[in-house]
């Protein structure tokens, strides 16, 4: 596969920015070589820079429900467009949008629209913190929720469950006003809050931790996170972010039947724009200014474009329900894949998946459900495997540790190229 002209752009781009990307992953650090330089992309197929054509499975990390260039969001961006592209107004698109959304997900009593994921919990994380005046947030081992200062922290190895930071430029001060409780440790959770229960003012949570592998929670641990919560008059917020609109409609609060008082989104709800979202309880989202005292605001926030995107996107999901299919196509190609990695991989391999979600765990084949489970060789095996399905044009992402997404654009002819070339794929791995 000739990859020159990428290779070119990324020597030029390393010049220009750092690591020649502008979010790391994309960098391809974590399985080596040259990152692919996309162009274009329709459906399920991204083309390079040389014209090499691959089926996504990244799908521009899940926004893409429908597959690239979807038709019903494309109308709606171009309609949008012929009406001006930013007001820094009231308008009609974020009220319509909010209007369906909330008569979409009973939870949800009011809604506020941001620019990112990262955004929706930063604010989410202020109005309980405002809510509760207090200031502890509790976080778990494993979950991702932007780059957030308080939560880009990890267990510390001091005390028991303090944190400490995860990135250069985050004070200790910060990462000590954050918890971290490992994943599907219901002891740890109870010994947490019987000790700081009265100082949490929120508990964030991935419901379904999907940014170090697929970390599979069992419901019981998150409905004790939710009675624990009650208990002591913490905010729980489900980040969503990933899960929303993914899973189903209603997210994984409609699937566990739990109610979050807050609930963060991303991704999905912005149809592949800048678009994140956070909502909930009344009594919460009435500390949001101007109505309450708890500050925050954007420029570009409810773009009209970003919101038309999202809104074609809702109604689409509304009437279309793609979730029993995609489910189903999911369940069935994990299993083809599973099948022949099971054959051919010359170590133990479990794809842990849920709905359109899958992540292949290299190096085992029982449940992983929190990180320090997650075998060792994960990112020298994915990075084999990752480069050999790029070279026969697949495109999964260039991490082990991140999980790739089915789209309704996905055909069962497309998956069954992909199922052939698994077969050579696996056949060639080597035992790392
Ligand atoms: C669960 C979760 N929360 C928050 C974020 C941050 O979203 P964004 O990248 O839009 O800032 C992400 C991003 O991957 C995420 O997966």
């Amino acid at each position: 596969m000739n990859t020159s002209k990428s290779e070119s752009l990324f020597q030029r781009s390393k010049k220009v920015s750092p690591g020649g990307v502008h979010s790391p992953v994309r960098g391809f650090r974590g399985v080596g070589g040259t990152p692919v330089f996309i162009e274009s992309a329709n459906g399920v197929r991204m083309k390079d820079a040389d014209g090499n054509e691959y089926i996504d499975f990244c799908m521009s990390w899940g926004p893409l429900l429908f597959g690239h260039q979807d038709p019903e969001v494309g109308e709606a961006v171009k309609s949008a467009l012929t009406r001006g592209w930013s007001y820094g107004a009231a308008e009609r698109y974020s009220l319509e949008f909010a209007e369906d959304l909330i008569k979409a997900i009973p939870i949800i009593d009011q809604v506020r629209f941001v620019s990112s994921g990262t955004e929706a919990v930063m604010s989410a994380i202020r109005v309980a913190r405002g809510y509760t005046k207090r200031d502890l947030v509790l976080k778990f081992d494993g979950c991702y929720h932007g780059h957030v200062d308080s939560l880009l922290v990890r267990a510390g190895s001091g005390l028991a469950e303090m944190a400490s930071p995860d990135s250069a430029g985050i004070s200790t001060k910060t990462a000590s006003e954050t918890i971290v409780c490992a994943l599907d440790d219901d002891v740890q959770l109870e010994q947490i809050f019987n000790t700081h229960g009265s100082q949490i003012a929120v508990a964030i949570i991935e419901p379904l931790p999907a940014n170090n592998g697929l970390l599979l929670q069992r419901t019981e641990f998150l409905k004790k996170l939710e009675t624990l919560c009650k208990k002591h008059g913490s905010v729980l917020i489900f980040d969503e972010v990933i899960s929303g609109f993914r899973v189903g409609l209603g997210g994984m609060a409609e699937i566990t039947g739990i109610r979050p008082d807050l609930v963060t989104y991303g991704k999905i709800i912005g149809g592949g724009f800048p678009v994140g979202a956070y909502g909930g309880r009344k009594e919460l989202m009435e500390m949001v200014a101007p109505v309450g005292p708890v500050y925050q605001a954007g420029t570009l926030s409810a773009n009209p474009v970003a919101m038309s995107a999202g809104h074609a996107m809702l109604k689409k999901i509304i009437r279309e329900n793609p979730y029993p299919t995609l489910a189903k196509t999911g369940e069935w190609f994990t299993g083809e894949l599973q099948k022949l990695a099971n054959q051919y991989l010359p170590y133990p391999t479990l794809f842990q998946k849920f709905g359109s979600i899958s992540w292949m765990v290299l190096g085992t084949d029982q449940p992983v459900r929190r990180i320090e489970q997650i075998p060792a060789e994960q990112k020298a095996r994915y990075a084999e495997i990752f480069h050999s399905f790029l070279d026969h044009g697949v495109y999964f992402a260039p991490s082990g540790y991140e999980v790739g997404f089915l789209s309704t654009a996905h055909t069962k002819q497309d998956l069954e190229q992909v199922i052939e070339i698994a077969k050579k794929v696996f056949q060639g791995a080597k035992q790392k």
